[in-house]
Order: C-alpha cells, then sequence, then structure tokens
C-alpha cells in the first residue's frame, strides 16, 4: 500500500526534480502538492507547481497556495540567482499547461488529506516551513495522523544563504523552529551537509536528459541551476538538495540518521536561521532525526532510475 504523501514545496528547479521523482515512485501517493513563497514569489512558485503536476500527467493531484510571507518577519532574500526570475531557470513560459487550482488554502487542504487518510501521512516539506508550522500550530489534533516529516533544510557546518543558515531555514527561522521542535512526530532533517554531498555531476544530468522525454525537460529547466553551480564551486554538478529528501520520504531509510534535538536561532544577529544541535547527552528533546551520511552513489542512482523510461 503506497504511503500518503503531502509535499510542500517552492518550486524551484530541485523542487521541480523532486516533485518529478515522487510522483514516478510507487511507494508513495502524491494527495496534495502545498505551495509556499521561496526561491521566487508564490506568485511564481504556484503557477510553477501547476506546471510540473501537467508536465507528469498527475492534473488529478490538488494544488493549493499557501503562505506568500514568513510568519513574522519580512523575507530576506529569495534565490532568483540560482533558480531563475521565474523559478524554473527560465523555462516555466515553455511549459504551458497547468494543473487546476485547488482554491482552497494549503493549510485545508493539508488537513482534509490527513483526515480521510486511512494511514499515517508523510509531509515531506523542501522549501520554507510556514505552511507546514501554520498547519502545526491551527490543527494539534491531526498531529497523530502525520506519520513523519521529511525536511529538506539546515546545516550543522555552514550555511548557502548566510555563513549560518541555509535557505528554507533562513526563509522563515520562526516557522523551522516551530516544526523543528514539534514533539510526537517523527522529523526527519535533511541538511545541506548531506546534500551538497550528493550533487548530480555533469554527466549524470546528461543521462538524466537522455533517459526520459520528461527527464530532458528537467534537464533543460537545470542548465541556469547547473551553470550557477559551476561558476560558484568550479565544477560541472548541481545540487539537488530537495530530490535528496524527497528520496528518504519515499524510501525511509535511504539516509543515514543520527538523533539530534536542533533549535533554530530566531534572532536578528548574524547567526539567524542557523540550525543548532544539542549533542549533549542528556539534551533535552525532541530528537530530530538529522541526515548525515548516505551511499551517495546510491542515492544518484535511485534517483536516476525512477526519472528513466
Ligand atoms: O537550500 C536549498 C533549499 O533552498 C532547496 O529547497 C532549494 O529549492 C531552496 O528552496
Ligand atoms: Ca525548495
Amino acid at each position: 500500500m503506497p504511503t500518503p504523501l503531502i509535499i510542500d514545496t517552492d518550486p524551484g528547479v530541485d523542487d521541480a526534480v523532486a516533485v518529478v521523482l515522487a510522483l514516478r515512485s510507487p511507494e508513495v501517493d502524491v494527495r496534495a502538492v502545498t505551495v509556499a513563497f521561496g526561491n521566487v514569489a508564490l506568485g511564481f512558485t504556484l503557477p510553477n507547481a501547476r506546471k510540473l503536476l501537467a508536465l507528469a500527467g498527475r492534473t488529478d493531484v490538488p494544488v493549493a497556495a499557501g503562505a506568500a510571507r514568513p510568519l513574522v518577519y519580512p523575507q530576506a532574500e529569495e534565490a532568483a540567482d540560482w533558480h531563475g526570475a521565474d523559478g524554473l531557470g527560465g523555462r516555466a513560459a515553455s511549459l504551458l499547461a497547468e494543473a487546476p487550482l485547488d482554491p482552497r488554502p494549503a493549510v485545508d487542504v493539508m488537513t482534509e488529506v490527513l483526515r480521510h487518510a486511512a494511514e499515517p501521512v508523510t509531509i515531506a516539506s523542501i522549501g520554507p516551513l510556514t505552511n507546514t508550522a501554520l498547519l502545526l500550530a491551527t490543527h494539534p489534533e491531526l498531529i497523530g495522523r502525520i506519520g513523519r516529516i521529511v525536511v529538506m533544510g539546515g546545516s550543522l557546518g555552514a550555511g548557502n544563504t548566510t555563513g549560518a543558515a541555509e535557505f528554507n531555514i533562513y526563509a522563515d527561522p520562526e516557522a523551522a523552529h516551530r516544526v523543528l521542535t514539534q514533539p510526537d512526530v517523527p522529523v526527519t532533517l535533511v541538511p545541506l551537509d548531506l546534500t551538497m554531498r550528493c550533487a548530480a555531476p555533469g554527466p549524470w544530468i546528461d543521462a538524466l536528459s537522455a533517459g526520459s522525454a520528461i527527464g530532458a525537460v528537467l534537464a533543460d529547466i537545470l542548465l541556469a541551476y547547473r551553470a550557477a553551480f559551476r561558476e560558484r564551486f568550479g565544477r560541472d554538478a548541481a545540487a539537488l538538495h530537495d530530490a535528496v529528501a524527497l528520496l528518504e520520504a519515499i524510501v525511509p531509510g535511504t539516509l543515514r540518521t543520527t538523533p539530534l534535538p536542533i533549535r533554530v536561532a530566531c534572532d536578528h544577529g548574524p547567526g539567524r536561521g542557523a540550525t543548532v544541535p544539542d549533542g549533549r547527552p542528556d539534551a533535552p528533546g525532541p530528537m530530530v532525526h538529522v541526515a548525515l551520511d548516505a551511499d551517495v552513489d546510491a542515492v544518484l542512482e535511485e534517483i536516476a532510475r525512477r526519472l528513466r523510461d
């Protein structure tokens, strides 16, 4: 029986790979795609999500608009320099078909999925955690229906948006703290420490393009992101952060995790948005399962396999 899955996303180039990966994985049943601001504004991430569902032939999946801004403070910065002004590497306009918009707010769609699922639901949060935080805050009665939350975000080492903070967490630190300190829900955090190790090399992306029609579209969406990675890091590759997190949501246990309490810095100093582990033996919980290791080659091959025809 496939696991019910909600994907909360801010597409986003790596989100695009992640969403298509989930839709092509029989282990999960994508019950809803909920969308937030993030890489670019909601005015772009929302149609991008609709375009991705149409691209994957899944216009049946409910797609709904969530937060247009963070819970408390304005978003400090977007990531258009990585994802393009349109959020899909400049290719959004070429994706003409869009799945119909579910008119309900994202949290309402999430709660309906939770209420009607016959088994615990996995939530894969691969953008700012605002929608997920709102769900937890407004529907504590549904916490027990969440099987696990898999979050792409954070870093125990350097950030990618500031020296201390990774983008998804930095976009809404208050929301991230809310989710990462939620008791009674298994939370897996997939941080930059691992996703950067899983960066897909250029030949992997070329093989993606040759492997299926949808892979060719994804490789095209990845072009600018891949170029930005080469310019920034000096090698031909692309960090598919969200796809690594989705693979863990699809195949639990793919990534090797370490239980650590995580606190998010919500001050306005240089550390804002940092994900701070508490390694003390008697550290107060709740524990977050932090994914710090994996068979990187196996992860990349498994993502590639699912995107090939
Ligand atoms: O830091 C990487 C994360 O930020 C990914 O989810 C990417 O899509 C961006 O949202
Ligand atoms: Ca994302």
